[in-house]
């Protein structure tokens, strides 16, 4: 069915397209506006704004609701595992067992980096932030394959896939090792991805670390959790660096540096740094909430709100249970949980947070069981993009696979001076 929208202004009527989802959201296709009114459209931020469509992932805001290619996320954290879920959200169907097993050995055969990308680390201060580490890194790691810095190539697109999914674990382990002054563990081919990760994380050249196998299945529910998210702040940058024709290293970059920030993926570590200061402080995170909500120095409760979810954040329900698992099984009783949980009960009840429909997102309890799982803080957002990897490819896929896209290009509503003339420096 074809319908329309019209807009009425300076007396003349403009009948404007109307498309129309496969879950029935409704857009205005405003392509021609401009051209046949002479008007822009105005969105600070792009709140109400279809940049694209896409085939990848679902969200319901009102109602909490995720899907990745039509399957719920609850389903998916419960049945799948975050490699199969990577090829499911790339590649749009579930893998057969010849897919998953190539997808994986892929993995295995990309997963140690050149070896002069040691002196890259090398270079850098121990205190560097890994997020700094890791964006840098993913672009020099383009550099070693030539043919990844030419034009997209469909027939090596897999393998190009592969590389960055496998090496991007590679990295942030190096990069934490790095920073510790430790020597670097390698990868071994007889592990599976997450557990790969840990080992090269936490082993030791004279020794391998144990691997509670309930630990890495909570590591891996958190990457597959993370693994996408439709048009947020990052992917929206991997697509718009993607959509000059950048190559896959170097939009993935990018997408790193947009995760970086606070009101994005640094919320995890922001989450726990919040908790800390709140234990430190004697507060049992009344008197915190009470800062929040008069906005004391523009003080937020971290891990609270989301610019699309609008009720529970059902990613931060599936991690409060298996945060709750996790600790139990590990033996481990953590005062950070007891201050979360206790803002969160208080949060709930709070007319302050009620109105604002401000729910728990997924940044809340994630970052307590990586605590758990020994990774540190500053880490924390360099998982998030581990997780989210799978998702910028995907997203990237979709923008060069579509004989229409086009360069991005928003445009702007000038509110600076108008025209004036060049004072010489001795007259100012
Ligand atoms: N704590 C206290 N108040 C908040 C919070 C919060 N976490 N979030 C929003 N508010 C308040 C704002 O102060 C504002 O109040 P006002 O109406 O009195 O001015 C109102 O709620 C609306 O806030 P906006 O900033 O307009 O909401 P927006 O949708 O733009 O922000 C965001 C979403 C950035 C996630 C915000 O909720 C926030 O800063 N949360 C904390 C950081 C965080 O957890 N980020 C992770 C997001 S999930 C992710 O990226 C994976």
């Amino acid at each position: 069915m074809s319908e329309k929208a019209t807009l009425t202004y300076d007396g003349k009527t403009t009948e404007l397209p109307v498309i129309i989802g496969s879950e029935k959201e409704h857009a205005v296709d405003i392509a021609k506006l401009r051209d046949q009114t002479g008007l822009i459209t105005y969105d600070d931020g792009f709140r109400n704004t279809g940049s694209c469509t896409s085939d990848i992932t679902f969200i319901d805001g009102e109602e909490g609701i995720l899907r990745y290619r039509g399957y719920p996320i609850e389903e998916l954290a419960e049945k799948s595992t975050f490699v199969e879920v990577a090829w499911l959200l790339i590649y749009g169907n579930l893998p057969t067992r010849t897919e998953l097993r190539s997808f994986s050995d892929m993995f295995t055969e990309y997963q140690v980096l050149h070896e002069d990308m040691k002196y890259h680390f090398e270079g850098f201060p121990p205190n560097a932030h890994p997020m700094a580490i890791l964006s840098s890194m993913i672009n020099a790691c383009g550099c070693f394959t030539r043919e990844l810095t030419g034009p997209y190539d469909p027939s090596k697109f897999k393998r190009h896939t592969a590389r960055l999914i496998s090496q991007v674990r590679t990295i942030a382990a190096f990069a934490y090792r790095k920073s510790l002054g430790l020597p670097i563990v390698y990868p071994k081919p007889e592990y599976k991805y997450t557990a790969n990760f840990l080992h090269m994380m936490f082993s030791m050249p004279y020794g391998d670390v144990d691997l509670e196998p309930e630990a890495v299945a909570a590591l891996d529910q958190i990457f597959l959790l993370h693994a996408d998210h439709e048009q947020n702040c990052s992917t929206s940058t991997v697509r718009m660096v993607a959509s000059s024709r950048a190559n896959i290293f170097a939009s993935a970059a990018a997408g790193v540096c947009a995760l970086w920030g606070p009101l994005h993926g640094g919320a995890n570590q922001a989450v726990l740094d919040m908790l800390g200061q709140i234990r430190n402080s004697g507060d049992d995170g009344s008197k915190f909430l009470e800062s929040v909500k008069s906005k004391e120095g523009g003080k937020r409760l971290m891990g609270f709100g989301h610019a699309v979810y609008k009720n529970y954040d059902p990613r931060a329900k599936i991690i409060k249970a298996s945060c709750d698992k996790l600790l139990a099984r590990l033996k481990q009783n953590d005062p950070l949980l007891d201050i979360a949980l206790k803002l969160e009960e208080t949060a709930l009840k709070d007319p302050y947070f009620l109105e604002r429909k401000l729910y728990p997102n997924v940044d809340f309890y994630s970052g307590i069981i990586m605590r758990a799982l020994g990774i540190p803080t500053e880490m924390f957002t360099v998982m998030f993009a581990i997780g989210r990897m799978p998702g910028w490819i995907a997203n990237f896929k979709e923008v060069m696979d579509d004989p229409k896209s086009r360069i991005y290009r928003p445009r702007q509503i000038y509110t600076g001076p108008t025209m004036r003339t060049y004072v010489p420096l001795d007259q100012r």
